[in-house]
């Protein structure tokens, strides 16, 4: 059987900081007249054990784990009026089923399809009375900027990306610009070379067979996080200050978790309870 474990510490870490944020949005919103939707993109089968690759490190924790669409079934407060799971594996659609039966009073749709299409999709489909938070939780590099802003201009979705720092750094080599590939992928994620080429500048040294300046990259991962919060905040109406960022065994840095807001009138509150989460929790 194929091995679909994944994550580690980080997981929970970011599963966490969900699962105060939906507790805390719903409540917020509990006397408000809106119909709310939890939209997991990237939605998995959910629950989760360490990746292989980790799980003899981790002996105390070796067991199942809520995922992020378990959590978002069980809010405390107020409970979420439709729930989106969008996975485009067969097998853990599957495992989804499951979880739905579980559920069987809840209205819960899962979608096997690729985020990229169901999410603008979904987008499309809101009404005006609807509100949404969805989470962007992919292995890697799968969240397009088509998507991010496809979700900002709905102006009724608060979203939680997950931006998968290390897997963006080495796409974008520190001696070198990055292949014609790699910088097709990175215009992607980015929305556009203009987006995040200027962390890029010219070498200072020529060596002896080079006739021009070689581009180096200047910025450190958390320059390249900080290029992409920009970036958010020219689409969404607000972007927590500051995102988290989940580190592995070794510490380094893996993932920074930001949320952005696109409603006008919510958005303050809800960068207000995200950013407290973010800092304090
Ligand atoms: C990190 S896991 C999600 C874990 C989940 N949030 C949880 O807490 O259990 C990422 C999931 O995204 C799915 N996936 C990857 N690319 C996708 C895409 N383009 N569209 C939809 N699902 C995708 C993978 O099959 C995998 O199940």
């Amino acid at each position: 059987m194929t091995d679909r474990s994944f994550g580690g510490p980080w997981t929970q870490e970011k599963l966490q900081i969900l699962s105060l944020y939906l507790d805390r949005y719903t409540t917020a919103l509990k006397n408000q007249p809106f119909r709310l939707y939890y939209v997991d993109a990237f939605a998995g089968e959910g629950t989760w054990s360490p990746g292989s690759a980790y799980a003899s490190d981790y002996d105390d924790f070796r067991e199942l784990q809520k995922g992020s669409p378990r959590i978002a079934l069980e809010t405390k407060d107020r409970s979420f009026d439709k729930l989106i799971f969008i996975e485009k594996d067969p097998h853990r659609c599957e495992s989804l089923e499951i979880l739905r039966s579980e559920f069987p009073s809840r209205d819960i749709e899962i979608v096997n399809e690729d985020a990229k299409i169901a999410l603008p999709t979904f987008c499309d489909n809101l009404g005006i009375s609807d509100r949404a938070v969805v989470f962007l939780d992919p292995f890697a590099t799968e969240v397009s900027w088509h998507m991010v802003e496809a979700l900002a201009r709905t102006q009724k979705v608060d979203c939680w990306i997950l931006f998968p720092l290390s897997a963006i750094a080495r796409m974008m080599p520190r001696k070198n610009e990055p292949s014609s590939e790699l910088a097709d992928r990175l215009d992607l994620i980015f929305g556009g070379r203009e987006h995040w080429q200027d962390l890029y500048t010219a070498s200072s040294q020529l060596s002896l067979f080079e006739e021009e300046r070689r581009q180096e990259r200047v910025g450190d991962s958390n320059q390249i996080a900080h290029q992409y919060r920009k970036r958010l905040e020219s689409v969404f109406a607000q972007v927590a200050p500051s995102g988290r960022v989940l580190r592995n065994a070794k510490n380094s840095p893996i993932f920074q978790l930001v949320f952005a807001a696109s409603n006008p009138k919510g958005a303050p509150i809800a960068v207000r309870i995200a950013g407290h989460i973010i800092d304090n929790w």
